[in-house]
């Protein structure tokens, strides 16, 4: 299985490694990152945990994440299929990028290319996301990644307290 895919735009998607620790710290730091984990990332020894638990699961078969880099290998950002299921061929994809990064086609180019990675070395079928609708940027990157709108999930998610509705995408093997 390649574990790095190279996009045409100049964009690459590799393992996360350890001495990332500075750039998962900077991208946990900014506030729109807060809901993205569990546990919250606000130290070199949780950005540590992070990236044990990625490679936990990267090894497992479970989930593989990839940090997103320029040419000159700076950290861009994450994109990442979780649940795997290999029965059903399905997976749940996500990504976040650093804010210096954002607004230039860093996470939809990525998605895509996550996309690809996994119907050709997973052979996954069909792959899933869910955005916040209150999160039109991440809407964007779905649609821009061609993942079509299938539905709106009502009130999924609970954060500090409030139920957000969630939109749902997917894109199939067999889409374009
Ligand atoms: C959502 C996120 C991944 C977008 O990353 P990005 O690299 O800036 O995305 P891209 O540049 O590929 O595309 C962004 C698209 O959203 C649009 N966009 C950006 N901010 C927007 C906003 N506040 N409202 C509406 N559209 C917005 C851009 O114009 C672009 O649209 P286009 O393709 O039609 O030009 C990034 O903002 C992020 O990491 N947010 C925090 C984590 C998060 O929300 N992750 C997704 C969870 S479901």
């Amino acid at each position: 299985m390649r574990d790095h895919v190279d996009t045409a735009e100049g964009l690459r998607l590799r393992r996360w490694q350890a001495a990332d620790v500075p750039a998962v710290l900077t991208a946990f730091a900014e506030p729109s990152m807060a809901w993205q984990t569990a546990e919250p990332v606000t130290s070199p020894a949780a950005a540590r945990r992070w990236l044990a638990a990625e490679a936990a699961q990267w090894d497992s078969g479970a989930r593989f994440a990839f940090a997103v880099t320029d040419e000159a290998d700076t950290v861009l950002g994450n994109v990442a299929v979780g649940a795997v299921d290999r029965r059903h061929r399905t997976g749940w994809v996500s990504y976040w990028t650093l804010a210096a990064a954002r607004g230039r086609g860093v996470a939809s180019r990525a998605c895509r290319a996550l996309a690809g990675w996994s119907f050709e070395e997973v052979g996954l079928f069909r792959l899933e996301l869910g955005h916040r609708v209150n999160n039109p940027a991440s809407c964007r990157v779905a649609r821009a990644a061609g993942f079509a709108v299938e539905g709106l999930q009502r009130r999924k998610l609970e954060y500090d307290g409030v139920r957000y509705d969630v939109e749902l995408h997917a894109r199939l093997a067999t889409d374009n």
